[in-house]
């Protein structure tokens, strides 16, 4: 069904109370259930639409107020929309009553509505837990209901199960009676919730062990893990502890439940999804082992922890409208979670991981034809697993993070806490937070905001300079969409924004020189009298949506304030950011590009080294269909040489977690562009630690990586070993992802093999096909992988039809090709297996390879002398 013709609920009968009593059955997989359902009935009708999905009706009564029961005569399912219609003999009355709903469903394996998650038991015995994943759409799946975010109602939740599960759901046990006539079943009745949307609605029955805490404000928190791994939650414990009275102050508003639970869920789709009180993690989002996880694992702890736990105000208190302004929930969450590990964890230096992390992301892919706004008209709910990207998270974050610098977070704060003092238990759509904000700022956040949510895409800025009769600077500024194909943009795609600019000058750092809000198509802004050479630079700490594109002369000052290192890393990030960007486009020579990043041989920040390389390493990408990529290697190991000699193997004296996560980074870069000293001492390393002498869990990526890089299979197969062993999922992944790196035929098959066999779970393959894609030290890497994607297409579509897994890898399997071949052959087979929800994302792949396409044609000569030379 396309967008235009789905239609939301009637709103003639809706819910206000759910009273649900579900008990799950573990050999079978299946689950019986009933619901009492609270109506308020509006207007005569004998028939109640409602959402259901895999569910089988055995009865439908309605009772009236008076209890006067009525039995249903019919009850029409609409599979393909998940709709049931309750039909009745007679007209319910207008007023409250009483639906009674008994039914029974599928314990499912998908990962999504009431699914079965496998674990090992400490026994060694393979178990069962059932868990829920609702969003967005699949509280369906579990009881019929009026599944949509606006039609929020409370639950009352029963689950019947064994007395000696665990059994949890988003409010405080009230009690676990004795099942009559069971000695061994229990009914564990939890207390009403909140007002609150189906998709926050959960529960998990298995075994688990937990530690608690209780934060400052007396709210009890406590995180469950899998059986005799409860001090591997404790970092997430002392995280949640700061952070929710973080919020607290932060929003003005007490966490609106008892207690918070954060639970590891063994099978798990996302990262973690922030039901309300009961917030599931998968492992490796949550779990934290002081011996084994780098320090990298734990900051994707504390952000996943910040993320959802910000939900349990934006998102749970005041939600969307509907999956229209998912962004709003998403963008929100992705820019706050940054602000809370910023005052849990100020050492991580979290702003500049986040410019790496979604500025740049974000950039990247709006920089596409074929991106969309960041409001984006959905239709039926199966659409929004494709919007669950990088537009709603990262460029929605980058906008709010624009706007909280534009308008003061004083504004900021006021204005968030007014929009969810009038929205709370309700909904709101985009326009309802610009509306709070304009008012606590006194700025036109309306207008600005409006045009950066509803047009694709951002401008790149044209800055030149000229010097006036009375020797003061003024700069010359113009917009332009940019497009990273260089396509100039047609009249219609040439939007306006208004775009809030900084400059800093070298005699104003680190404070702003001058600040404008340009909306026009071209402005001038005087800087006054500086010195002669005075660098001059737009964008302090890339907070501004938009890429700055220099004229020679201003870049060429700057390059030398690089290798000065005076620039916040914030800075440095975001320039070499914009010069490749730039030359992707056309604008800038890729041989300049180079120069310019010789700068970056003194270059210390593991964020920046992190952002560089990876936009090194696409680059590479590119030139594995030349004949001097090998050169190119030699460029990168010869940039890296001044930080690895630095840094060398072992932590020096009293250094800092980042100086250990850049130590890393830059071997792992060596090791995988075939630096010899690297790959033999890594191969050392890795022996001692098979013997028993462990190498810290941050450096271990970088090790297996790089020993991996002579593709010998005993070695591939020792890891395996030790991955299939091991019995944390960091470990496990930390593995599985590096095992991309061989580089022979038979060995890239094997990994691709392993990827899809049961020794991986489901939720985690599609991660390892892409680390072995991402290979950039051999073009078999991407081939093979390419075709094993088609040869197992059957299993690939059918794991992961619908979701978010599917959409990220038919794009990563493409986005790197660079010759019309392979685009032609990307084009055809998705054209003779479409994917309904990965459109969009099947295009963005294609795009790209145009885009690497032209970048090679135009720069193929250039690179090569310069290499050369
Ligand atoms: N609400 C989402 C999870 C979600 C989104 C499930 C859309 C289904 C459809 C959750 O808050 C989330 O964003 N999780 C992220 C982690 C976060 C730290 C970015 C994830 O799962 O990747
Ligand atoms: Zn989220």
């Amino acid at each position: 069904m396309s967008s235009t013709e789905f239609v939301r609920l009637p709103k003639n009968v809706l819910p206000v109370n759910y009273t649900l009593e579900l008990q799950p059955d573990f050999t079978n997989f299946t689950f019986t259930g009933r619901v009492d359902i609270d109506v308020k009935v509006s207007s005569e009708t004998n028939t109640v639409l409602l959402n259901s999905a895999e569910l089988s009706f055995k009865e439908a009564v309605f009772e009236t107020a008076t209890g006067t029961k009525m039995t249903s005569s019919d009850v029409k399912l609409d599979e393909p929309n998940e709709l049931a219609t309750i039909v009745f003999p007679q007209a319910l009355p207008i007023g409250l009553g009483k639906l009674h709903i008994s039914y029974t469903g599928i314990l499912n394996d998908k990962l999504k509505g009431f699914y079965r998650s496998k674990y090992v038991h400490p026994s060694g015995e393979e178990r069962y837990a059932a868990t829920t994943q609702f969003e967005a759409a699949d509280a369906r799946r579990a009881l019929p209901c009026w599944d949509e975010p606006a039609l929020k109602a409370t639950f009352d939740v029963t689950i019947i199960a064994e007395e000696n599960k665990t059994v949890l759901s988003n409010m405080p046990l009230l009690d676990a009676k004795q099942v009559e006539g069971n000695q061994s079943l229990r009914r564990f009745r939890f207390d009403r919730t909140p007002i609150m949307s189906t998709y926050l609605l959960a529960f998990v029955i298995g075994e688990y062990d937990y530690i608690e805490d209780k934060d400052r404000n007396g709210v009890l928190i406590r995180v469950y893990t899998p059986l005799g791994k409860q001090e591997l939650g404790r970092f997430a414990l002392e995280v949640a502890v700061k952070t929710l009275p973080f919020y607290t102050d932060y929003f003005r508003i007490s966490y609106p439940l008892p207690k918070l639970d954060l639970i590891a869920i063994a099978d798990f789709a996302a990262g973690a999804m922030e039901n309300w009180g009961l917030v599931t993690y998968r492992e490796t989002a949550l779990l934290v082992d002081p011996k084994n996880s780098s320090l990298m694992s734990k900051q994707t702890v504390a952000i996943v922890v910040g993320h959802e736990l910000a939900h349990q105000w934006f998102g749970n208190i005041v939600t969307m409208e509907w999956w229209t302004h998912l962004w709003l929930n998403e963008g929100f969450a992705s820019w706050i979670e940054y602000l809370c590990v910023d005052h849990c964890l100020p050492e991580l230096d979290i702003w500049t991981h986040f410019v790496n992390s979604d500025y740049c992301r974000a950039l990247e892919l709006d920089s596409l034809k074929n991106s969309h706004p960041i409001e984006v008209p959905v239709g039926p709910p199966s659409e929004v697993d494709e919007i669950f990207d990088a537009i709603s998270y990262s460029k929605g974050a980058t906008a709010i993070r624009m706007l909280h610098s534009y308008i003061g977070d004083d504004a900021f704060r006021t204005g968030l806490h007014n929009y969810l003092e009038k929205f709370k238990y309700r909904n709101a759509v985009t326009e309802d937070l610009w509306e709070a904000l304009t008012e606590a700022s006194k700025k036109p956040v309306n207008q600005l905001m409006d045009l950066w949510t509803s047009q694709t895409g951002y401008p790149y800025i044209n800055i030149s300079h000229s010097i006036n009769p009375s020797g003061e600077t003024v700069l010359q500024l113009s917009q332009q969409r940019f497009f990273s194909n260089g396509a100039k943009p047609t009249e219609e795609e040439n939007f306006l924004w208004k775009v809030p600019i900084t400059v800093v000058t070298k005699s104003s750092y680190p404070n702003v020189h001058k600040e404008i809000l340009l909306e026009k198509r071209t402005d001038e802004l005087n800087l006054g009298v500086l010195g002669a050479n005075d660098w001059i630079k737009l964008n302090k700490n890339t907070i501004g949506m938009y890429r700055s594109n220099y004229s020679p002369e201003l870049l060429l000052r700057l390059s030398s304030v690089i290798r000065e290192q005076t620039l916040h890393p914030t800075d440095r990030l975001g320039l070499q950011s914009d010069v490749f960007a730039l030359s992707q486009a056309g604008l800038l020579s890729a041989a300049d590009v180079l120069k310019f990043l010789e700068g970056y041989s003194a270059e210390e920040n593991v964020t920046v080294w992190r952002d560089l390389v990876s936009n090194l390493m696409s680059l590479s990408h590119t030139l594995l269909n030349t004949d001097f990529q090998p050169q190119f290697q030699a460029f990168v190991v010869k940039l890296l040489k001044p930080i690895s000699t630095k840094l060398g193997w072992d932590p020096i004296q009293d250094e800092s977690g980042l100086q250990g996560m850049c130590r890393a980074t830059v071997l792992r870069t060596l090791g995988i562009n075939g630096d010899r000293d690297t790959i033999d001492e890594a191969k050392r390393r890795l022996e001692a630690h098979f013997k028993g002498n462990l190498i810290p869990a941050d450096l271990r990526s970088a090790v297996y990586s790089s020993a991996l890089y002579d593709s010998e299979e005993a070695l591939l197969d020792k890891l395996i070993d030790l991955h299939n062993k091991s019995d944390l999922q960091e470990e496990k992944m930390r593995i599985a992802t590096s095992l991309g790196s061989v580089r022979s035929e038979a060995l890239i098959k094997k990994v691709l093999h392993f990827a899809l066999s049961p020794s991986v779970r489901s939720q985690d393959s599609v991660t390892v096909i892409c680390a072995v894609c991402s290979n950039t030290s051999t073009k078999l890497s991407s081939d093979l992988t390419w075709q094993f994607v088609k040869e197992n297409w059957d299993t690939i579509h059918s794991r992961y039809s619908s979701g978010f897994l599917i959409t990220r890898l038919c794009k990563t399997v493409s986005e790197n090709f660079a010759t019309q071949k392979d685009y032609e052959d990307v084009e055809a087979f998705f054209k003779a297996h479409p994917v309904a929800a990965a459109q969009r994302s099947i295009q963005q792949g294609l795009e790209s390879i145009q885009v690497n396409q032209a970048w090679l044609k135009r720069d193929e000569q250039k690179l090569r002398s310069f290499l050369s030379a």
